[in-house]
């Protein structure tokens, strides 16, 4: 997707000639807009490359004050073979954020994907898994000590009907993984907010009970656990890939948070992206910049919704079009870095929502 300046500099102004007249001026930057709403962090993930536009944007310090290493954390990238950790990558994520005073949602420490073989395919009983996954957030956790200011301790541990997914964790070492895990974190890095992660939990059917059922179960054991993000990896029109769903109305997301905070836990927004069938088109990017703008208002309509993370900047590096083919243009930058209506949408929700947002 390829628009002029000047078709995205009168998108822009067609989104600020919506506000009414009596709105206060709308604060620019999407972390400092949110930290005004008494929130606490607007994030993105990230990949550090060779990309000075990119970069730019994601050192903005009125948009973000928190990042999400992409893969650098992931069991494959620290701990390829057993014993064998690996951190340099790793590292430069966590020396970004301190080095730019940025929040780091730190990701991830026990998830079914993206761990190798020697895990998937050991054959550890019960009581060596157990050792195996103590192991790793000993060392991982145990490294950034006291500089994660979030930890996503266990990753998609839902089917989509809410029962526990068949992992080699689940099937191994059964629920006990969780709360298990969360209590092993907790010893390792105690000043971390400890977090349960998952997608599909935005619709507050099957999936979002089973996430309510973790948190339950994890507390019933008297461990901690400090919140539940939300990935919201969106769409704004039915896709192949959404299974002909959309984006659910502001009530309904924000219905969905609340399940969460009624356990006593936060809730965050952790990777938020609102994809489309390509091309985009003027219209399609209105809808998702409303879609967008929902979704904020869903975060501010709820107390205890800490902040929300972006699923990366620009639409150039989205994961979505390699995965989902046909899919894409689901950022809030465009492909030349240029802001798309989603931005002012997103920034508009973050103003908004709480407010007069239940008519979004
Ligand atoms: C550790 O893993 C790295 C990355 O896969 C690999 O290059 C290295 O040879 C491994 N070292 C040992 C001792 O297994
Ligand atoms: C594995 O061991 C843990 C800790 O002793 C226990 O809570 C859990 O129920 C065991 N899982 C299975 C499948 O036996």
């Amino acid at each position: 997707m390829h628009f002029t300046h000047s078709l995205t500099a009168a998108l822009a102004l067609g989104g600020s000639a919506l506000a009414s007249p009596t709105e206060k001026r709308v604060t620019v930057g999407l972390s400092k807009a949110m930290r005004q709403r008494g929130r606490s962090f607007i994030g993105t993930a990230l990949t550090l490359r060779d990309d000075a536009q990119e970069l730019a944007i994601v050192e903005n310090k009125a948009d973000f004050n928190s990042i999400t290493p992409e893969n650098a954390q992931k069991w494959e990238s620290t701990e390829p073979t057993q014993g064998n950790f690996t951190f340099e990558d790793s590292d430069r994520y966590v020396d970004f954020a301190t080095d730019h005073r940025y929040q780091i949602h730190c990701h991830n420490l026990v998830w079914h994907s993206q761990l190798p073989d020697w895990v998937v395919n050991g054959g550890f009983d019960n009581e060596t898994l157990i050792e195996v996954m103590h192991d790793h957030i000993k060392a991982l956790a145990g490294r950034y000590k006291g500089r994660c200011t979030r930890w996503d301790v266990v990753n998609e541990a839902l089917e989509e009907d809410g029962t526990y997914r068949k992992s080699v964790w689940y099937n191994t070492i059964g629920e006990a993984f969780l709360p298990l895990a969360f209590k092993f974190a907790s010893q390792v890095d105690p000043k971390a907010q400890l977090f349960y992660n998952d997608y599909n939990l935005e619709y507050n059917g099957a999936k979002t009970d089973g996430a309510q059922r973790i948190v339950k179960l994890i507390q019933s054991h008297g461990v901690k656990i400090n919140g539940v993000g939300f990935r919201a990896h969106m769409t704004s029109e039915p896709t192949t890939s959404s299974g002909g769903g959309v984006t659910p109305s502001q009530q309904v997301l924000s219905a969905a948070l609340r399940r969460m905070t009624s356990q006593d836990v936060d809730v965050a927004y952790t990777e938020i992206d609102v994809r489309m069938n390509l091309p985009a088109t003027q219209k399609k990017l209105n809808v998702q910049a409303k879609v967008y703008q929902r979704i904020a208002a869903s975060c501010l309509a709820v107390e205890r919704c800490i902040g929300m993370t972006i699923w990366g900047v620009s639409d150039k590096y989205s994961w979505i079009p390699a995965v989902f083919d046909g899919e894409g243009a689901a950022n809030l930058w465009d492909e030349d870095f240029k802001k798309k209506p989603a931005y002012a949408g997103f920034l508009r929700g973050i103003h908004q929502g709480g407010n007069n947002g239940a008519s979004l």
